[in-house]
């Protein structure tokens, strides 16, 4: 509807075209302004008249249109009321023609990489990690659905001189039984040792440059303990994977370029953009106001920059990426600036297609999560807290529902995944575990609970063919549930151009408000055959649209709760 009242405006007003105006339809706050709303103040300058004339003179222009029961002109603003029967029959038939509704074919032909979650290999997954993943993973839900094919890629922090750190660690302090027993948290315990003693004994710096020196020459004892130290980081990464229930296409991490990192030396020095400072080779950035960005270093080992440079090369060469997205926190914002503009330095003119993609911080209502030692907090023991407290509201509020287990882990995960993406991205995300598992709050387990609703409307009423008899869903609820179908592929395009999967987490709670209220308001299971299977079709229209909603933000939905 507001693309054809927009293609309507546009035949009037030579001087915007569609794609201008389309942003500027309101949605006035009372259905009796009307169901879309166009300002007119701007056209003012144009066409140097007053807006509620102009406003006149469009209604004037317009006059009878087949969609429309009255376009109405109120002071500067041009009113449009639907033709309610022909609204619910064009967006019904839209829905039912489009086996993908909501998404496009924009992207056919088009890849797009992610790179994102990407936690470093001896350390813990940490709740920043879980905020890169679950918006990663929603982008690329996101941008599949536009048609894009999208390369998942986790790169993962597996390469650098920490690792030699960790080596003369464990070689001093480690024992194979305890890494075995108690994985990352015995590798992190011996990596804090190290810098306790590196305090009081320099030598042990050096010992550990040396052995990160021989990881890049490729010695073997060297390169076993640190596969060693990889798998099992790993093999909890991808535990943590699971319970979220999402995978990825590549785990090539840092070290997966370390022999590709002398082509960027190579190329950056033929194209004479590297320069010698303190024995570091850098390229200048003073002329775009940042500080250079270091390539090698003195001893000619490379740094997180330089394996950068050399994974875009790689990316833009093996997927020919219409775009790269980099979802990490904002403090890496400088690091990506430098990188993005030495390859644009470089001569590629893709650079403006490398997009960072930052997010803010977690913070934990204290006291509220527990975690295994001292601050250290693993995402893993958030989302098991999280599940296992579902599993006693579910045993308390409802014992008897099938699949318990898997129920709290969809509700459990539903609820983090939610409260992550309810606001923009680069907002800060609080654990409130009171809040996050509210059922009747802002939350996902309300949304998934209308889902579990809605099925559950379905199961009593059967599951009817489709079959409307559209004059019948012309009342308030049904018309506002129908204007919230009817904005689904609007809302997931405009969060796949503004990177915000938030807008999709608040289109499901607003598609849900719509639908409790017609739940209400409208009594399904009518003996009259016509209003029931009308209705019934606007429930299962709309299940499904909560469920497609939540499934692009990762999140799955129960059929009982
Ligand atoms: N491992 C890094 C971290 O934990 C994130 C890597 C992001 N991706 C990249 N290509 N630099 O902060």
């Amino acid at each position: 509807m507001k693309n054809k009242i927009a293609d309507l405006l546009s035949q009037q007003i030579s001087e915007l075209n569609k794609e201008e105006i389309l942003p500027l339809l309101e949605i006035p706050p009372k259905s009796d302004m009307g169901d879309f709303a166009f300002p007119c103040f701007r056209l003012a300058k144009i066409y140097h008249k007053a807006p509620p004339m102009i406003a006149q003179d469009l209604v004037n222009a317009i006059g009878q249109q087949p969609f429309l029961s009255e376009v109405k002109a109120v002071g500067g603003f041009l009113n449009f009321y639907v033709n309610k029967e022909q609204f619910a029959h064009q967006i019904i038939e839209k829905f039912m023609t489009d086996d993908n509704y909501g998404g496009s074919a924009e992207g056919d032909g088009k890849t797009v990489c992610i790179d994102y979650s990407s936690p470093n290999v001896a350390k813990n997954f940490h709740v920043g990690h879980l905020r890169t993943t679950i918006i990663g993973n929603s982008l690329y839900k996101i941008y599949s659905k536009l048609g894009y094919h999208v390369e998942r890629i986790n790169h993962l922090g597996d390469w650098g001189t920490q690792f030699g750190k960790l080596i003369v660690a464990y070689k001093k302090w480690g024992s194979k039984e305890a890494v075995e027993e108690k994985g990352i948290q015995e590798l992190m315990d011996i990596y804090v040792k190290f810098h306790e003693e590196a305090e009081k004994d320099d030598s042990l710096n050096d010992e550990a440059r040396a052995w990160f020196a021989r990881m890049e020459q490729g010695n073997e004892e060297a390169l076993e303990i640190w596969e060693w130290f990889k798998d099992i980081s790993l093999q909890e990464f991808i535990r943590v994977y699971k319970i979220l229930g999402m995978s990825f296409d590549h785990y090539t991490g840092e070290s997966f370029y370390r022999d590709k990192t002398e082509n960027v030396v190579k190329v950056l020095t033929d194209k004479g953009l590297l320069v010698e400072s303190e024995g570091a080779l850098v390229v200048r950035l003073d002329d775009y106001d940042m500080p250079p960005c270091i390539v090698a270093k003195k001893d000619g080992s490379s740094i997180y920059a330089t394996r950068d440079l050399a994974a875009i090369l790689y990316r833009k060469a093996t997927y020919d990426f219409d775009r790269c997205l980099y979802v990490t926190g904002l403090e890496q914002k400088l690091h990506f600036a430098q990188v993005f503009k030495v390859i644009e330095l470089m001569g590629n003119d893709y650079a403006n297609n490398l997009i960072h993609i930052p997010y803010g911080l977690v913070s934990l209502k204290d006291g509220k999560i527990s975690s295994r030692k001292g601050n250290v907090i693993f995402a893993e023991d958030i989302l098991k807290e999280s599940i296992n407290k579902t599993l006693s509201i579910i045993n308390e509020k409802n014992p008897d529902i099938p699949d318990k287990e898997e129920t709290a882990r969809r509700i459990g995960i539903g609820a983090i995944i939610f409260n992550d993406l309810y606001n923009q991205r680069i907002k800060d995300v609080i654990f409130d575990w009171d809040k996050l598992l509210n059922f009747d709050g802002e939350t996902g387990p309300y949304v998934q609970y209308t889902y579990a609703r809605a099925s559950s409307v379905l199961r009593k009423t059967g599951d009817l063919p489709y079959q409307f008899n559209y004059d019948l869903l012309t009342d308030d609820a049904s018309m506002d549930l129908l204007k919230e179908i009817d904005r689904y592929p609007s809302v997931v395009k405009e969060a796949a151009d503004r990177y915000e999967p938030f807008l999709i987490a608040r289109y499901s709670m607003d598609l849900s408000h719509a639908f409790n209220r017609f739940y209400r308001e409208c009594q399904i299971n009518v003996d009259d055959e016509q209003l029931r299977t009308s209705r019934v079709g606007l429930v299962k229209i709309t299940r499904e649209l909560i469920r497609d909603s939540l499934g692009l933000l990762g999140i799955e939905c129960p059929e009982q709760m």
